[in-house]
């Protein structure tokens, strides 16, 4: 899927050879895996060294991770980590507006998981990548401190009904099951990029542990709460200056209010084959609330304290906490 810019999903190929379809065969390949839930829906992933991998990362999955290991760094190449659901694409869309001095939409990022290295070496700079890969996953030359990171997480119950919703809407998904059965998928880590919680210690230790000064750690519901203070430590960041004007017209560009209208009013034609094709109501899935406590409108009242148990257990050596409303 050359070019893929959006977080979509396809059908499994027929006759992709070069995949193993079994536990027999050896580690360096991925498996097709479908996992069952309670209802008998099924996850399609490529499973990968014990990870759900999305069914259109290119090829057996090493081969490709392998590639994006010796990728070409530009020292103005901007990366967005993340979990899925976690406010890549608005992240993505301030970084670009800062990276190329436009206040313009850029729409969906490239996102290294799902398109061959050859093809991002060609992109022109400034280059603003998406990817919902780990911090070990990035080239090596992101890690020896070359380009920028920036890694957003989010709050794991507004993450669980996006990440659904989303799933829910398009065409072609990896995951069409109930919600119920998703949030057994997803606390169990059975879910595409796994685990919310293996993203969260990601980024926590990362934060921790990575000495180098190219990785920027943002909270969604930080920037919900104030979003012009993280322009600016954004645009400090990346190390472009831009007078207050720029700055406070990009923040007004990237409320969800002003981009949810942009995108429904600003599709370019040639974006619409996209559009189309991800999605199955010919509108881009992505902007869709843009709230922090959502997830009261959905967990039930079990399915809450289920999860917390869980949470209160993964998260109980960790000080960073989320604000849930
Ligand atoms: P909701 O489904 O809760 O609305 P990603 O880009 O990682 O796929 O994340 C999508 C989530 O980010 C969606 O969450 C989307 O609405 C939210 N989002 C996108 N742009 C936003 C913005 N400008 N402000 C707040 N949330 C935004």
């Amino acid at each position: 899927m050359l070019g893929s810019r959006f977080w979509c999903s396809h059908k499994f190929a027929e006759g992709d050879d070069h995949l193993s379809h079994s536990h027999t065969h050896q580690n360096k390949m991925c498996e097709w895996v479908e996992e069952s839930d309670s209802d008998g829906n099924c996850l399609k992933t490529k499973k990968y060294n014990g990870k759900y991998y999305a069914s259109i990362v290119p090829g057996n999955v090493s081969d490709h991770l392998e590639r994006l290991q010796t990728m070409e760094v530009r020292d103005d190449d901007t990366f967005v980590l993340s979990y899925p659901k976690s406010g890549t694409h608005w992240v993505f869309t301030i970084a670009s507006m800062l990276r190329t001095g436009q206040s313009k939409y850029m729409g969906s990022p490239y996102f290294l998981d799902y398109n061959e290295v050859d093809y991002l070496d060609k992109l022109p700079s400034p280059r603003v990548f998406g990817s919902h890969l780990t911090f070990d996953e990035l080239p090596r030359q992101v890690r020896e401190g070359k380009g920028k990171v920036l890694m957003i997480t989010r709050n794991p119950k507004d993450v669980a009904v996006s990440y659904h919703l989303f799933m829910t809407k398009l065409n072609a998904p990896d995951y069409k099951g109930s919600w119920e059965g998703f949030l057994k998928f997803y606390t169990e880590g059975r879910m595409l990029y796994g685990s919310w919680f293996e993203a969260f210690f990601d980024w926590e230790n990362t934060k921790a542990k990575y000495k180098g000064d190219n990785v920027l750690y943002l909270m969604y519901e930080d920037m919900k709460q104030n979003l012009l203070v993280n322009v600016i430590k954004m645009a400090a960041f990346l190390g472009e200056t831009r007078d207050n004007l720029f700055l406070e017209e990009v923040t007004e560009r990237c409320t969800f209010q002003t981009m949810f209208k942009t995108v429904m009013s600003e599709i370019k034609p040639s974006d619409q084959d996209y559009i189309h094709q991800m999605s199955d109501n010919k509108k881009l899935p992505i902007y869709r609330k843009g709230e922090v406590g959502d997830w009261k409108n959905h967990f039930t009242v079990a399915q809450n304290e289920f999860f917390d148990r869980i949470y209160e257990e993964k998260m109980k050596d960790t000080k960073c906490t989320f604000r849930f409303e």
